[in-house]
């Protein structure tokens, strides 16, 4: 485990967006489609409703629309950007990465463009990277996004998963600190032994396409629910107070906690980890439903739009997601 303690403020967001398919499937939509009820996902999840992309739609018309917008108010050109990280499993090919595809929609002709797979905690992952090497002087103008299509992977005969996910995709302009504020303080870590929790079994070199796998819906979302459910209640837990601890802040500094949009009971055990009121954390997932590495950026959104953060505010970011992978960045806006 690798800790990044930081003295000043190397990056920071100057530009934030989001992107949604425009159709909604709700939970008496999925009546019709499962043996499930509205009650049950209510009480058991905190979802309501979530956004489906047609079959033309890919991960990286959702994640253009998203960093589009996001470079206009960063007030950057797309060809000035030196970076593109790509965070998601729901890529538009196995190959080249989605980054690629987006470069090409934006016209960023300067930049190296690439995709990471860390699932929900993707954000937060790529957010490390680009504070990194923003530190490092490497490079000053890059776009950070979390994009995910997770209706393309979901078995919608499946109740236990298919009321779960959500499409969309935010994305992040990160460039210097003005050195007043930024990302102060950032976490990754991982739990490979915990793999087979969460996973898409097909597709890959370990079973890759055939008429069998396919007939075994092998290449849909699998999950031990209750399993996933507790090792996120832990392991988001364990980020935000280690985040907190390493930043020498307390949770009562915090003015919003945004976490990974899984569930609402874990959001809440996490809140109660930290014992922050529940006023102060950030929850959309009636709205959207679990958009893995899309849930943080799109709720960051979201949260500055609705003016729930202001200038020198300090904001938490926790995730949580496949792999099994953890997050926390610590912002001060
Ligand atoms: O980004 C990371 C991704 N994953 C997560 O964060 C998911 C973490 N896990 C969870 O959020 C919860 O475990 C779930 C929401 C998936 C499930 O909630 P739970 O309280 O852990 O329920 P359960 O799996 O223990 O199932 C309880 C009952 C079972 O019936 P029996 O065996 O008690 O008769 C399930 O078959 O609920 C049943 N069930 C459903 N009933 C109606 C499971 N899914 C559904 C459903 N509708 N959609």
């Amino acid at each position: 485990m690798r800790k990044i303690v930081k003295q000043t403020y190397k990056s920071m967001i100057t530009g934030l967006s989001y992107a949604v398919p425009k159709k909604i499937l709700t939970n008496s939509d999925l009546e019709s489609i499962v043996d499930t009820s509205d009650e049950w996902i209510r009480s058991r999840t905190g979802m309501v409703e979530r956004h489906i992309g047609d079959e033309t739609t890919a991960t990286s018309d959702l994640a253009t629309e998203a960093a589009s917008k996001a470079l206009k108010k960063a007030g950057i050109k797309a060809k000035d950007l030196d970076i593109i990280i790509v965070a998601t499993v729901t890529g538009d090919t196995p190959f080249p990465a989605t980054a690629c595809y987006i470069q090409k929609n934006l016209g960023a002709t300067k930049a190296a463009a690439f995709d990471i797979s860390a699932a929900c905690s993707g954000f937060l992952y790529g957010l490390t990277i680009a504070d990194t090497f923003i530190a490092n002087g490497a490079y000053k103008n890059i776009l950070v996004i979390g994009a995910e299509m997770l209706s393309k992977i979901t078995d919608y005969t499946d109740r236990t998963t298919c009321v779960l996910f959500g499409d969309g995709a935010g994305a992040a302009v990160v460039q210097p600190s003005d050195g007043t504020r930024g990302i102060v303080h950032t976490y990754i870590h991982s739990d490979g032994r915990l793999t087979d929790l969460l996973i898409m079994p097909g597709g890959g070199s370990r079973k890759p396409a055939t008429h069998e796998t396919i007939d075994q819906h092998l290449h849909y979302i699998k999950m031990e629910g209750p399993e996933v459910f507790k090792a996120a209640v832990k392991a988001m837990g364990d980020a935000a107070v280690e985040a907190l601890k390493s930043a020498g802040i307390k949770s009562s500094q915090l003015a919003l906690l945004i976490p990974h949009q899984a569930n609402i009971r874990i959001i809440q055990a996490t809140a109660r980890r930290i014992k922050l009121p529940y006023e102060k954390v950030f929850v959309n997932v009636d709205k959207y439903g679990n958009t893995s590495a899309a849930s943080i950026p799109i709720a960051l959104t979201e949260a500055v739009e609705q003016g729930r953060l202001q200038r020198d505010d300090y904001c938490l970011l926790v995730s949580f997601g496949g792999g099994f992978t953890t997050g926390a960045v610590l912002l001060k806006i």
